[in-house]
């Protein structure tokens, strides 16, 4: 069985259907990158991976077992805007993700340690040990978001869901976090789920590239179909130039 498993997968809001029939199969270790329009279900579909939706019908395993259940499938999120706490230091995030709300004073005393440890080598491993006494605000929007997800990291997360993490980035800082994220990933052999706005940063990253999109359109009620995985492209065969994929599928572009 695979570890990521999708099985005919619906959400609905009320009688709104969100996403409907949606089927994917995930290795151990895939960079999957999701693409769709505006409002389309993305990001609800993260959330379900995330076990803080469950979906209307369908199956979702992760690793055999159902998420909302297995709280040992640690995940990791990381969201466009900046989640760190201003009024934390660097390497105050970091604990405070480490401890899930529990004040690090009342930690026993070896586990306090065990996050300070864990702490300084995510600081290491995110390269903002220099910046570790400051506060959010006096960083860059580049290393705000290395810390974000830095935070996630401190849970060891075998699934790494990432919604549109490098959207408020300049292009040149977004460059540098893709070089990082792929290290990353190369060191951790994390699963990862990318949504993003950018084709050609999905296509980039990704193994694989799902385009979310709906399959029909019900003219007198467009709330009656939800969005589905329409297309699923490998995108590690370079073999298949990028160029000729808009070409193929000039929709993916307007998008
Ligand atoms: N909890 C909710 N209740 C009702 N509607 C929601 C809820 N969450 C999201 N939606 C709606 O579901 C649709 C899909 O949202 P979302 O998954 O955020 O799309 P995307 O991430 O692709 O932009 C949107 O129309 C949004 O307004
Ligand atoms: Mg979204």
């Amino acid at each position: 069985m695979s570890f990521v498993s999708v099985r005919n997968v619906w959400q609905k809001y009320g009688d709104r259907s969100i996403l409907e029939r949606v089927n994917v199969s995930v290795d151990e270790g895939e960079f999957i990158s999701i693409v769709g329009a505006s409002g389309c279900g993305k990001s609800t579909f993260l959330r379900m991976l995330l076990a803080e939706e469950t979906p209307s019908k369908g199956e979702i395993s992760i690793d055999g077992g159902i998420p909302a259940v297995e709280p040992g499938i640690e995940r990791g999120v990381v969201f466009q805007r900046y989640s760190v706490f201003p009024h934390m230091t660097v390497r105050g995030n970091l604990l405070a993700a480490e401890a899930f709300g529990t004040p690090l004073g009342r930690l026993p005393r070896n586990a306090r340690k065990a996050a300070q440890d864990r702490a300084q080598a995510t600081l290491d491993r995110i390269g903002l040990t220099h910046v570790a006494e400051q506060y959010p605000a006096s960083l860059s929007g580049g290393m705000q978001q290395r810390l974000a997800i830095g935070q996630a990291l401190m849970a060891t997360p075998r699934v790494l869901l990432l919604d549109e993490p490098f959207g408020a980035l300049d292009p040149g800082t977004r460059l540098q976090m893709h070089d990082f994220l792929m290290e990353l990933r190369d060191e951790t052999g994390m699963t990862v789920f990318m949504v993003t706005h950018d084709l050609h940063e999905g296509f980039k990253l990704g193994d694989r590239v799902l385009v979310f999109d709906k399959p029909r359109w019900d003219p007198v009620d467009p709330n009656v179909i939800g969005a589905t995985i329409t297309y699923d492209f490998d995108a590690r065969n370079q073999g298949v130039p990028f160029q000729d994929i808009l070409e193929k599928y000039p929709m993916l572009a307007a998008g």
